[in-house]
């Protein structure tokens, strides 16, 4: 291999190269190494994904097993105290995502419906109503706010506990349950409790909608006698989990990022009906659910490589979507690209299931922050913003803002 791209020792997270870019690291691998053989912590050996055909190819082809996480996005040797993986996990019930077919199909049909798009079309009023009431609060603060706090997490947040049945006076619990198993560097016994005590309140809750349901996707689930409650209780933590953390990081990430490009965000504001391309080429852009990790079942030939049965296979869907292969000035932010093809939902059969209400939330919150605070700055230098490198979704912790 050549020097400039050595093989990775861990994964490269620092962000060397901006807080919206890929670490330099992955960024050379890309273009020397589409594929590349990386040693993880524990002196473990699998591979990096980085080039946009290669990472298509991994989560289109259901040989690389999603059954490498135990419990949603955990990720096997990153975390202190994980036993290396010898066959693919054990399942969750219910976390289907960390499942292959048949039992992913089992259990992702029956949220299909649920989530079409004209189901989510149905629902936009409501959403845009949310967002509304959300920048009315925001209005009556006195600047400096922090932005996550009291705009970008509120707002997914409230809308998947409405979508679920969930009460919002409860979100603490889940919030600070789901902030802790998102952290990297968590010791696998801090994140067990997080996800006990998530799924002690879930199970709760779903026992009770079992027995009396409402008029709520987890009622609906709860009706169907083919689930049991600890099915029940993981695609509800799956669901919740999944609704709020990515959205309320691309609501601040994407702030951040437009606050730094002007120029975009002067031609945003001036034609909104730029939005929905917008949003589209944030995603790319930023990618903030970066890292997923397969299993690969058996000898899979991929990029000229061949994986052996029984390796981790990582995909940068980050890197993915900044392939100048495949986008033509890939690190430009530019909101009037017609981007398509981009990766930041996932391909193949684990595909996003949100996409279609966290592109909703997102063009709804975008579009009513930018037009009711038309004077929207950093009240911080933007090397001061905190940013997620130690969390499983990247984003910001805080995004300190202020208006005239
Ligand atoms: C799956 C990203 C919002 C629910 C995925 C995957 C990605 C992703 C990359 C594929 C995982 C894999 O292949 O292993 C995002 C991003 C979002 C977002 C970037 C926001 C901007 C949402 C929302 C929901 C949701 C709002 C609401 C319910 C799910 C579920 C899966 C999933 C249930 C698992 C699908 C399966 O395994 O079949 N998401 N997501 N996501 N997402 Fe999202």
């Amino acid at each position: 291999m050549s020097q400039t791209a050595s093989v990775p020792q861990g994964l490269p997270m620092e962000r060397d190269a901006g807080p919206f870019d890929p670490p330099s690291q992955i960024t050379r691998l890309r273009e020397a190494h589409p594929v590349s053989p990386m040693v993880f912590p524990d002196g473990h050996e699998g591979w990096l994904v980085t080039g946009y055909e290669a990472v298509r190819q991994v989560m289109a082809d259901t040989r690389f097993s999603n059954r490498q996480d135990v419990g949603v996005i955990h990720v096997p040797y990153e975390t202190p105290g994980m036993p290396a993986a010898a066959e693919p996990s054990p399942q969750t019930p219910g976390l289907f995502i960390s499942m292959d077919p048949p039992d992913h199909t089992r259990l992702r049909r029956k949220l299909i419906g649920a989530f079409t798009v004209k189901r989510m079309k149905q629902l936009e009023e409501g959403i845009v109503a949310i967002t509304e009431q959300q920048l009315d609060e925001l209005a009556k603060l006195s600047p400096p706010v922090d932005l996550v706090k009291q705009f970008a997490l509120p707002v997914p947040s409230l809308v998947i506990c409405e979508l679920l049945g969930v009460p919002y006076e409860d979100r603490e619990t889940f919030q600070s349950n789901s902030s802790k198993f998102m952290e990297r560097d968590i010791t696998l016994e801090d994140k067990m409790a997080a996800i006990g005590a998530m799924f002690g309140y879930l199970t709760e809750l779903v026992t009770g909608k079992r027995a009396t349901p409402g008029d709520d996707i987890l009622s609906d689930l709860a009706r169907d006698d083919d689930l049991t409650i600890e099915e029940l209780s993981g695609m509800a933590f799956l669901l919740l989990l999944a609704g709020h953390e990515t959205t309320a990081n691309m609501l601040a990430l994407g702030t951040f990022a437009l606050l730094e490009h002007p120029a975009q965000l002067t031609e945003l504001r001036a034609d909104p009906s730029l939005m929905p391309d917008a949003v589209e080429e944030l995603m790319r852009y930023l990618s903030v659910a970066d890292i997923f990790y397969r299993y690969a079942t058996e000898d899979i030939e991929l990029g000229g490589e061949t994986i052996p049965a029984g390796s981790t296979v990582v995909v940068s869907l980050l890197a993915a979507n900044r392939d100048p292969h495949k986008f033509e000035h890939p690190d430009a932010l530019d909101v009037h690209r017609k981007v398509r093809g981009q990766v930041a939902f996932g391909h193949g059969i684990h595909q996003c299931l949100g996409q279609q209400l966290a592109r909703i939330e997102m063009r709804a919150a975008f579009e009513g922050l930018l037009r009711r605070f038309p004077t929207l700055a950093l009240a911080v230098e933007a090397r001061e913003v905190k940013l997620r490198t130690n969390m499983h979704i990247y984003g910001v912790h805080e995004l300190p803002v202020t208006w005239a």
